[in-house]
């Protein structure tokens, strides 16, 4: 369960979060959407208990993420918008490295890794400096160093991003396990078609404000829109702005 109460970040004069409220429950997959800029990542990096809001509130499973980030960090799997990996060690390396902080014992750890591992298919890097991996493959490594302490709460910034089809599923295959076991968790993505089919509830930012949440049936309602994009795109004011730019190209193509 997580908790978020009228949060706000600045960075120097600006504000990227202003004022945002929402909780995600058990058992449910709340998606993140909004342009650009809007403080989506921010958002994220507060509930992963790597960044400390400005003001507000982020409460995960009872704790209070600026007061004790260590402890939010322990129940909490978060995989960063873009990997951050120690380039000179291989996936091997890294893996033991997160599980002795972590505390993993040596036999679970192992099976873990192995069971993820093979889920993605990257058993051929194992033994490959990270740096010298593709960006898709950078980003399952990621995606399993996030779950090996197998977290209550998983917060996943456009995690989908460089996943191939077939990896794709298999991320959406266990988020849909991990909701069914109970945890909790916050996805982001631009992938709205993606949204339709993992979310149980949206939050649409836009601004670094909370403009609507609901579930995908009940924006689509009060937007007065048949999907999910052109609610998007009606609710961040770009509808007439992207028909004014078709139509400008149009004109000078
Ligand atoms: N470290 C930082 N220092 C200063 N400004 C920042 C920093 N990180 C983010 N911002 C600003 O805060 C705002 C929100 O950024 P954020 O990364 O949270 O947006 P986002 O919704 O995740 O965008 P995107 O869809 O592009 O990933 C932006 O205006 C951004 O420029
Ligand atoms: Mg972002």
């Amino acid at each position: 369960m997580i908790r978020v109460e009228s949060l706000v970040k600045k960075y120097g004069p600006k504000t990227a979060v202003d004022g945002i409220s929402f909780h995600v429950d058990d058992g449910e997959i709340y998606g993140l959407l909004g342009p650009n800029g809007s403080g989506k990542s921010t958002t994220m990096k507060i509930l992963a208990g790597i960044l400390r809001p400005t003001s507000g509130k982020v409460v995960v499973n009872g704790i209070d993420a600026a007061r004790n980030p260590l402890e939010v960090k322990k129940i909490v799997g978060y995989v960063p918008e873009t990997p951050v990996l120690y380039e000179s060690l291989t996936p091997s390396e890294l893996f033991n490295f997160v599980g002795s902080i972590r505390g993993i014992p040596k036999e679970t750890l192992e099976e873990r890794v192995k069971r993820l591992v093979k889920a993605f298919g990257i058993e051929e890097y194992l033994e490959q400096f990270i740096g010298t991996l593709s960006f898709g493959t950078q980003q399952k490594v990621s995606i399993i160093t996030a779950l090996l302490h197998e977290p209550a709460v998983l917060v996943l910034d456009e995690s989908m991003n460089g996943l191939d089809p077939k990896s794709a599923r298999i991320l959406r295959e266990l988020l849909l396990e991990f909701k069914r076991e109970g945890k909790s968790i916050v996805f982001s993505t631009h992938v709205l078609q993606l949204a339709e089919m993992v979310c149980d509830k949206i939050g649409l930012i836009y601004r670094g404000k909370l403009i609507a949440e609901g579930t995908i049936e009940e924006l689509k309602e009060r937007a007065h829109e048949e999907n999910l994009e052109d609610v998007f795109l009606k609710l961040t004011e770009s509808k007439d702005e992207v028909f004014a730019i078709v139509q400008a190209l149009r004109e000078t193509l």
